[in-house]
């Protein structure tokens, strides 16, 4: 039986039997007699000899002390040798995942979407120059309509776009003379559907200068109370166009991803290391490309050293990322090509097969840490790719020395990836998304211009990350399917990059950059998880619950 006498003056317990220590000392104690902390070092944690290669479920990270608020976590991290996000985040160049849309906002919330390459070169190349031009709260696409289109047909666009206000120029296209605007109260009681909007037209316009601030254009928007504010060039051109109504919308992007000195968001786009991809990569660097992701499963091959030399001698100032990798072997020999960033992963990804079919492949846990562990002497900067459920794999591939990660599958349901919304058998609202290796993928039209598998495999650029040139059948790597509906990124990223914030606190560490050296040299330390430790992790003995991830 202890016995202890509480001491009120001094705030120690006095220690009767020998069973008690007094307590102000337990810290000295621990650094004396417990040099070995509680769980293992991650060079431990990861050993496969005799561990076997473990993913992020099979451990955990384990807690440390909380001297900051959560919201002094800094996430700068580098995505290559030169170039630095402020968020630890990219979307997989998948055609279910990353066009403009999703491109650019990944870049605005500080992390960075690589424009997928199952497409046209002309349709990628617009795209990275959709990201290129992107100024906040200009539209640089406006509908603009002739002098010549009628009343109903005005119409008829407001009826489809949801918005009326088009901006009317000589030749009805964007670049040419701004000679009038039509707004929805213009044509609302015009009884005559086949006069010409010029009849209607207002003509006493105000318009911004190209080169305006957006707090500029808002001003002059209040001080004119108009609903659009259209934008001319020096020759009264029309270049693009501001509207009250996304003023309201408009969000700060405080962390948007940028070159220093450029107001212009970071580009990256994937290819693939056949001779074609060489006439894409500068149409690419053309349209402004920042960073090439040279895209292939099991990248340690001799196309992509040929490419990474190729992009090296041709585009020193475009960044190249290769891979994927995911042993040190592999890493090494894209590393001696010249490679800025790899990514690593190798049938992780929530929509492959590959470990399956092709029984190759490791688990993404071992992975990351020998493939980064190794690419850190060299100063190459490493992408976690797949495998991402939540914020905790994100956490533990960063611990596992990951500079990002790259999701797929946790992306798709977003607004801003493509496709459109559709109610599945069970009456809940998804969207698709597929394996780039998957059948549907790889026959795709959209990128081979024809149906026929044949035809497509010859001209489909996106496939080559599944399939070499000789290959008669197609074999599935991926599946296809459909993922739920996760709202918009302008909220979901956010709540990830602030899950990660108050994850790193829990640990102790006040940036993604302390996270890896005290992983490094031992002081985050590690435990692993048995089966039904996982369990104990997740919900359980509950009827019911609901699983509302953030407010
Ligand atoms: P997720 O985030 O787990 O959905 O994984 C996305 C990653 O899966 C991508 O970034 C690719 O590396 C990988 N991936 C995409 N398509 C396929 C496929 O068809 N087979 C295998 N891996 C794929």
């Amino acid at each position: 039986m202890p016995i202890v006498n509480g001491d009120a003056m001094s705030g120690a317990a006095h220690i009767t039997n020998g069973k008690l220590e007094d307590y102000t000392r337990a810290l000295e104690i621990l650094d004396a007699e417990y040099p070995e902390r509680d769980g293992v070092d991650v060079r431990t944690l990861l050993d496969s000899k005799t561990r076997g290669g473990l993913t992020y479920n099979d451990f955990l990270v384990l807690p440390g002390y909380i001297g900051f608020a959560a919201s002094e976590v800094n996430l700068d991290t580098p995505v290559t040798k030169r170039i630095s996000l402020k968020t630890p985040f990219l979307s997989s160049p998948m055609d279910t995942v990353t066009e403009h849309s999703m491109a650019i906002h990944m870049a605005l919330l500080g992390g960075l979407g690589v424009i997928h390459h199952n497409c046209s070169v002309e349709d990628q190349a617009e795209m990275v120059r959709k990201v290129k031009r992107f100024e906040n709260g200009f539209i640089l696409d406006p509908i603009v309509i002739s002098p010549s289109t009628t009343v109903g047909e005005a119409k008829q666009l407001k009826e489809t776009w949801g918005f009326g206000g088009f901006p009317v120029t000589e030749n009805g296209t964007l670049r040419s003379k701004l000679i009038g605007i039509v707004t929805a109260r213009d044509i609302q009681f015009h009884a005559d559907l086949s006069d010409p909007v010029s009849v209607v037209m207002s003509t006493d316009l105000v318009t911004g200068q190209a080169g305006i601030s957006l707090l500029e254009a808002n001003d002059i928007l209040r001080k004119s109370k108009k609903g659009k504010l259209p934008i001319v060039d020096g020759n009264g051109n029309l270049v693009s166009l501001v509207s009250r109504s996304d003023l309201m919308k408009n969000l700060n992007y405080p962390l948007a991803s940028k070159l220093p000195h450029s107001k212009q968001l970071i580009a990256a786009a994937a290819i693939g290391t056949r001779p074609d991809d060489k006439i894409r990569l500068q149409k690419l660097v053309d349209a402004g490309l920042d960073i090439v992701v040279l895209d292939s499963s099991q990248g340690n091959s001799m196309y992509q050293v040929e490419m990474i030399k190729y992009v090296k001698e041709t585009h020193p100032a475009l960044d190249v990322i290769g891979g994927n990798v995911v042993t040190k072997a592999q890493a090494a020999t894209l590393i001696a090509a010249g490679v800025d960033g790899l990514r690593i992963g190798m049938g992780s990804g929530s929509a492959c097969i590959t470990q399956e079919v092709m029984a190759v492949g490791r688990p993404q846990a071992a992975s990351v840490f020998n493939v980064s562990s190794f690419a850190a002497r060299f100063g190459v900067p490493c992408i976690a790719d797949g495998g991402i459920q939540n914020v905790g794999h994100i956490v533990k591939g960063l611990a596992l020395g990951a500079s990002t990660v790259m999701m797929g599958g946790l992306l798709a349901g977003t607004s801003e990836s493509p496709g459109q919304y559709f109610v599945n058998r069970e009456g809940k609202l998804v969207k698709a998304y597929r394996g780039m290796g998957s059948i549907d993928a790889m026959e795709d039209k959209k990128a081979g211009g024809s149906k026929d598998a044949k035809a497509a495999k010859a001209s489909n650029a996106g496939t080559a990350r599944y399939f070499s040139e000789g290959d008669r059948l197609l074999v599935a790597q991926g599946v296809s399917g459909s993922v739920a509906d996760r709202g918009s990124i302008t909220k979901f990223v956010p709540y990830l990059a602030a899950g990660v914030q108050h994850s790193l606190q829990d640990i102790g560490v006040q940036s993604v950059k302390e996270l890896r050296e005290k992983v490094l040299d031992g002081e985050v330390r590690f435990e692993l998880r048995t089966v039904s430790a996982q369990a104990e992790g997740n919900v359980h003995g509950m009827e019911t619950f609901d699983k509302k991830l953030y407010s």
